[in-house]
Formats: structure tokens, C-alpha cells, sequence
């Protein structure tokens, strides 16, 4: 998920306008975010920052807020926040931020919902994964229906994407790679993996593996491939998050050579009747 210095490739025309989808599942700090055009996401003035405002995945009540370019005041940020019930808003949410751009969304009254972990490894040595007797292939658009299910499938439902979820950390980075994994002889989706790359620095973007097959070293392929796919683009090192309770992503991304930062990221959250 993504935070700090976001570079948004839109034309900013007035204080607010219509913008698409993007920039909401990089991992770490991102130095460059295309958008997709998606409609229903606005990019709203906060001060000399400009913020991202777009329903949380399909939840009309649920504002999700990614900072974009600058630095949003804590009076800025107020005025965004005060248009939100008018638009059916009950709560907002922030995309993960780190510790620096936590500080004006705490101020705001923003506290924390979720705690994530942030992990990076270099490029090199790419680990020994064992085959897992699986076939990974693009994920092209007649695999959306069954990403999103092996996702709802893999994830609790708050975390679930949806199709316009799935596009934004698809279009996260300037470049990406969506791949499925299927068993032998049936093409079904059992897992994917969106991996983005901005200049030297890869993300592991999303990642998930139906509960049936997990365990069989589907995951690990699946990340070894994102890892051979930005090593060959001249990536220098990839950064992952994910809940703090998820030990099961941490082992695996443990085991695969990355290390937690000393720094993570958090997901704020704030009930806007509350912040009247
Ligand atoms: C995290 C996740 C992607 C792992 O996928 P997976 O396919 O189970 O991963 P792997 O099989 O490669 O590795 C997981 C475990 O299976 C073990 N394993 C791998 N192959 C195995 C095999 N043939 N037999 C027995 N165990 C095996 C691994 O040693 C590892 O064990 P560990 O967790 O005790 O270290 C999966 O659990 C998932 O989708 N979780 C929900 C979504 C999620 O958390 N996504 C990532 C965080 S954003």
C-alpha cells in the first residue's frame, strides 16, 4: 500500500477534479505512481498537499485517503475531511503511511487501525525455491473474475480487493507484472501475484493463494517469478508489507531473504461523525 512521495501523472486542473484509481497498494515508498483512469476517485487540496479521496473497495461509506504530492497542513487536512460526511462518509482511512507522514493524519485526530510490517531484500542472490509443480502464466483480463476470487478467498474481507482494488495496485507503478498460477491441466486461478517496479526498486504489490493449495510452495513461486521478472528489469532491492498478525506472509518472506525494517507502516483511521 502505498504512501509518501507518490509522483501523480495527472494534469491537476483547479482544487479538485475527477482522477482514476492508482498509487493505493505500492509498498513502501514509491517515488513514481501512474493513475489509472478510474472513475469516482477525486483529488482534493489539503494545504500545500493534494490528497486522493475514493470509496475503500466498493465501501461507499468508507473514504480511503492516499497523500499525493507535497505536504497537506493539518488545517488542509481538516477541510478535506469536513466535505466527506456531506458525501456519504461515516470514516476515513488512510492508505499505509510511514512514521514521518503518519504525523499530520495523527494531529488531524486520525489513530491507528492496522500496524503493518515492511520488509526489503536486495535483488541479489535470488533464493532457491523448490518447483512447486504448478503453471504461472500472465494474468490476463478473463483471469480478473478468478484473481478476485482466489483473493476473497485468501484474504479477511476487509483486506479483499476488487476489480478497481486489483487495477490500483496493478497501475501502483510505472511498470507491473500480474501473474497466475494454476494446477497442471486446469486453468483455474489458485493464486497471483502483482509485482511493480519504479526505477531500481521493486514492490511485491499483492500476493495470494487459495487456502486449498496453500502450503505447496505456490506463494514462493509466485515471488521468486516477481523477483526474476525485476531483476531482469535492473532492480536493485524489493520492499513488502503486510499485517503485523500475518505470520504466515512474514515466514514466507522471511524465508525468501527479506528482512523487517525497523520502521513499518500504519493504516490510520478516523470516524468523521466523531471529528465534527
Ligand atoms: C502467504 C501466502 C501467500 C503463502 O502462500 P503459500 O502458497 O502457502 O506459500 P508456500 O507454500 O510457498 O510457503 C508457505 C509454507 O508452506 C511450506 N511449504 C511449502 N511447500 C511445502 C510442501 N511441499 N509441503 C509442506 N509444506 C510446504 C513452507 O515451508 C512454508 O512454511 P512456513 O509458513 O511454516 O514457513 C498464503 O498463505 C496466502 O495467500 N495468505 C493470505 C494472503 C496473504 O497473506 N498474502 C500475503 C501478504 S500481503
Amino acid at each position: 500500500m502505498t504512501t509518501a512521495e507518490i509522483v501523480v501523472q495527472v494534469a491537476v486542473v483547479g482544487e479538485e477534479e475527477d482522477v482514476g484509481h492508482g498509487a493505493a497498494e505500492a509498498t513502501g515508498r514509491a517515488p513514481a505512481t501512474t493513475v489509472a483512469a478510474v472513475s469516482g476517485a477525486r483529488i482534493l487540496s489539503a494545504g500545500d498537499g493534494r490528497v486522493r479521496v475514493v470509496p475503500w473497495r466498493g465501501d461507499p461509506s468508507l473514504a480511503y485517503l492516499t497523500p499525493l504530492r507535497g505536504h497537506p497542513s493539518v488545517s488542509g487536512l481538516r477541510q478535506v475531511l469536513e466535505r466527506l460526511p456531506a458525501e456519504g462518509y461515516d470514516a476515513a482511512l488512510t492508505a499505509a503511511l510511514p512514521p514521518p507522514d503518519q504525523r499530520i493524519y495523527l494531529q488531524a485526530g486520525f489513530t491507528v487501525h492496522e500496524r503493518l510490517h515492511l520488509l526489503l531484500r536486495p535483488i541479489d542472490p535470488l533464493p532457491i525455491v523448490p518447483a512447486a509443480g504448478i503453471d504461472l502464466r500472465r494474468g490476463r483480463h478473463a483471469d480478473r473474475p478468478g484473481i478476485i476470487e482466489a483473493d476473497g478467498a485468501a484474504f479477511p474481507a476487509f483486506w479483499r480487493l476488487d476489480q478497481i482494488g486489483l487495477e490500483d495496485a496493478v497501475s501502483a507503478t510505472p511498470s507491473s507484472r500480474l501473474r497466475v498460477a494454476s494446477l497442471p491441466g486446469d486453468r483455474r486461478v489458485v493464486g497471483y501475484a502483482v509485482t511493480g517496479r519504479a526505477g531500481s526498486r521493486g514492490y511485491l504489490q499483492r500476493l495470494a493463494v487459495e487456502p486449498a493449495v496453500q502450503r505447496r510452495g505456490v506463494g514462493a513461486a509466485l515471488v521468486l517469478d516477481g523477483l526474476r521478472w525485476l531483476r531482469r528489469w535492473g532492480a536493485k532491492e524489493v520492499l513488502v508489507n503486510t499485517q503485523e498478525e500475518n505470520e504466515r506472509a512474514v515466514r514466507l518472506y522471511e524465508r525468501l531473504g527479506f528482512r523487517l525494517q525497523p520502521e513499518g507502516l500504519a493504516v490510520l483511521r478516523l470516524p468523521l461523525a466523531s471529528s465534527a
